[in-house]
């Protein structure tokens, strides 16, 4: 691993205030910030880790655990919700046997629910892998969902 991470701790200046862009792209290169890492990079930038892991706790756009392959994410929002959202990841958690926030233990898949993705026209709206599906029905999910 950390023949993964030097390089990217090495391309920022040796300070604190590369702690978010190391942590994007060591995130970006290993899917999830291991201790392992984490130790790393506080070695390096000369922070605590607990200073670490209170920085990076305030994005959402971090995490400590490893995710699955693939990522599912089920809107929630208020259009979503109105359309039918509900339904949709009670089919979700039903296919995948995982409830928001959780990884399958093979990590294929990880599920997560979001408050609004900005497509509301498309409301409900699910998210695999980046790519947006909307106005769901529940025996679409089980389709989508086959094709990962
Ligand atoms: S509420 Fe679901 S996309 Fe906006």
């Amino acid at each position: 691993m950390r023949e993964q991470i030097l390089p990217i701790m090495q391309s920022h200046p040796r300070k604190r205030e590369s702690l978010i862009p190391v942590l994007q792209e060591v995130q970006g290169v290993l899917g999830y910030l291991p201790e392992e890492a984490v130790t790393e990079i506080a070695q390096f930038l000369g922070v605590s880790m607990s200073d670490i892991y209170g920085v990076a706790s305030f994005y959402a756009q971090f995490r400590f655990e490893r995710q699955g392959a693939h990522s599912v994410k089920v809107c929630q929002g208020t259009a979503c919700h109105v359309r039918g959202g509900k339904r949709i990841m009670g089919e979700v958690t039903q296919q995948i046997g995982l409830e928001p926030g959780q990884t399958t233990p093979d990590y294929k898949y990880s599920l997560e629910k979001v408050a609004c993705f900005g497509a509301c026209a498309l409301a409900p709206v699910m998210v695999v892998d980046g790519t947006v599906f909307g106005r769901m029905t529940t025996p679409q999910v089980k389709k989508i969902l086959s094709q990962y």
